[in-house]
């Protein structure tokens, strides 16, 4: 387990809700660490994903009488506080107090399960239209990736690289300038307001124009955007599963108030697209953790964002997914 002092005490999205409605028990791996999500009735738990008797994956288990977990393995049953309560192989024998899984803080929003490993220091992040019914919310990803958590949401609030890597989707070739913003880093994170970007069709009326962002970052690894105009309006949310250092995954919250006639499964085909031409720019990128040292890359006037990101991220001490050179 990292002792990265911001995300040990962060909320992390692992899993939808929809799927433990599916399956109850998903194992997944979370700052270098298995663990087992299950769900309970309308209780959702997450574990350390070892069997204290042998280290056998608990997600390989099964949910009995409804609110316990059975190891695979020889069977040991656990309660919903993790104390197991019943060794097959000794069926008259009280199992001891440290026959106990260790577990951590877990809960629903947005639709995703959540889960903090230390003592959570904020709440999950806001996503403004979630609680708007006007606004269609649609889920895209996980996106699996290997590169660090910072790494994508730099990529999140970057847009120098739209005219290259999304060109005539989100960007155009004969408009690369990027006209000065303003960023600022304060409790609510770091946000870059008035951002200016050309794009060829921003409202599929085949005419071009130049679109405004807003964006925030308000946790390490979620990050906000919100296509600012006076009718359509469009805003996703990005959050990260960090799995290593290395290795993530990325969720997407759209949330839009039009096209309520676009079929859900083209809106999402067209957002996996994008991010399948971010993914293997992300993915070269190296070092693949973060550099904080505002001197380990080059950084011109258009990246305000990112040295603001970083310099918020060095700030708050973080250790995961970044390098940190002091
Ligand atoms: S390893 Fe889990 S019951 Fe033996
Ligand atoms: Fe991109």
């Amino acid at each position: 387990m990292t002792n990265d002092p911001v995300l040990l005490n962060d909320w992390h999205p692992v899993a939808t809700t929809a799927q433990l409605d599916e399956s109850p028990i998903a194992g997944i791996r979370l700052l270098d660490e298995d663990i087992v999500v299950w769900r309970a009735g309308n209780r959702i738990h997450a574990w350390r994903d070892a069997c204290v008797h042998r280290g056998t994956r608990l997600s390989l288990g099964k949910v009995i009488d409804g609110n316990c977990i059975q190891c695979p393995y020889h069977g040991w049953v656990y309660d919903s506080a993790g104390q197991c309560i019943r060794i097959p192989a000794m069926p008259d024998h009280i199992p001891p107090a440290r026959a106990r899984v260790k577990s951590f803080q877990a809960r629903e929003e947005y639709g995703l399960v959540w889960v903090c490993v230390g003592e959570p220091a904020n709440d999950i992040a806001p996503f403004p239209e979630w609680h708007e019914p006007e606004f269609r919310k649609l889920l895209c990803g996980p996106y699996t990736v290997q590169t660090s958590g910072p790494r994508i949401v730099e990529n999140f609030l970057d847009v120098a690289h739209f005219p290259f890597v999304h060109e005539n989707i989100l960007g155009a070739r004969q408009y690369t300038e990027i006209v000065d913003y303003k960023v600022t880093t304060d409790s609510t994170g770091v946000t870059a307001s008035n951002v200016k970007v050309y794009q060829p069709d921003p409202y599929g009326t085949g005419q071009g124009d130049t679109v405004i962002y807003t964006y925030v970052a308000p946790r390490t690894l979620t990050a906000y955007l919100l296509k600012e105009s006076e009718g359509p309006r469009f805003s996703i949310l990005l959050v990260i599963t960090p799995h290593s250092p290395v290795e993530s995954s990325a969720w997407m919250w759209m949330a839009m108030n039009y096209g309520d006639d676009l079929p859900e499964q083209d809106l999402v085909d067209w957002q996996d697209s994008i991010f399948a031409q971010d993914k293997p720019i992300v993915e070269s990128q190296r070092p693949k953790c973060l550099p904080l040292d505002p001197g380990a890359e080059l950084s011109m006037r258009p990246d305000k964002t990112a040295v603001a990101y970083r310099r918020w991220l060095r700030e708050l001490g973080m250790t995961f997914g970044v390098e940190a050179n002091d």
